[in-house]
C-alpha cells in the first residue's frame, strides 16, 4: 500500500482536557509520521469553511460553535493506508459506539464533542491538509542534493542539474509526487 497522507485535528475539548500530547504519541506508536503539526484557533469563518459540507446538517451551527471553543491542533499524517488505519485508531465518530482503546472512545465525549477529526478518504485528506496550509509539498529530503530550493527558473539557467535534483528537499506537490513517484529518489 502506498504511502498517504491524511488530517487529524485535536479539537478543543481534547486539548481543554490536555491530552493532545496522548493522542499525538498514540498516533506516532501506530506508525503515523508527524509531517507538519500547529496549534492554532479556528475563525468562525474558518470552522465553517473546513465543515461545508455539513452545512445544511442541523448540528451545523452547533460543530462550528464547538470548533471555535478554544485552540485545536491540526497534524498532518503520514504512513501507508494512512486514511484507514487513521479512522480505525480514532473509531466511530460517536464515542459511545467506538470501540474499546480507540482514540474517541478514551478522549471523546458525545458525537459532537469527540476528541478528533478525521479525513474520510484519500482525497479530502490532501484537501483538508492544504486547508492548513500543513504538508502541501513532499518535503522527502533529496540526498542528491546540497542546495537548497532555487526554484525552476535558476536552475534551467545552468543546465546542469534539474532543479529537483539541487533541492535540499523535495518541493513537488505531495499529490503530483504520490501520483508520479518521481520527484526525488527519497519518495519513489
Ligand atoms: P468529524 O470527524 O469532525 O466530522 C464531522 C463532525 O460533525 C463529526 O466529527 C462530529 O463531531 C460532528 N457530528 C456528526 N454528527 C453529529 C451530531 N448528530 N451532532 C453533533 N455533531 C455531530
Amino acid at each position: 500500500m502506498a504511502s498517504q497522507r491524511t488530517l487529524c485535528i485535536i479539537k478543543p475539548d481534547a486539548v481543554e482536557k490536555r491530552v493532545q500530547g496522548h493522542i499525538v504519541q498514540r498516533l506516532l506508536d501506530e506508525g503515523f509520521k508527524v509531517v507538519a503539526l500547529r496549534q492554532t484557533h479556528l475563525s468562525r469563518g474558518q470552522a465553517e469553511g473546513f465543515y461545508a459540507v455539513h452545512r445544511e446538517r442541523p448540528f451545523f451551527d452547533e460543530l462550528c460553535t464547538f470548533m471555535t471553543r478554544g485552540p485545536v491542533v491540526v497534524v498532518a499524517l503520514e504512513r501507508d493506508n494512512a486514511v484507514q488505519h487513521y479512522r480505525d485508531v480514532i473509531g466511530a465518530t460517536d464515542p459511545a459506539k467506538a470501540a474499546a482503546g480507540t482514540v474517541r472512545k478514551l478522549y471523546g465525549s458525545n458525537v459532537g464533542e469527540n476528541a478528533v477529526h478525521g479525513s474520510d478518504s484519500e482525497e479530502n485528506g490532501l484537501k483538508e491538509c492544504g486547508y492548513f496550509s500543513l504538508a502541501t509539498t513532499c518535503s522527502e529530503p533529496n540526498t542528491s542534493a546540497q542546495w537548497r530550493v532555487v526554484g525552476p527558473r535558476t536552475a534551467r539557467k545552468t543546465k546542469q542539474r534539474s532543479w529537483k535534483q539541487r533541492a535540499g528537499v523535495c518541493a513537488m506537490p505531495w499529490a503530483a509526487c504520490a501520483t508520479c513517484r518521481s520527484c526525488c529518489r527519497a519518495c519513489a
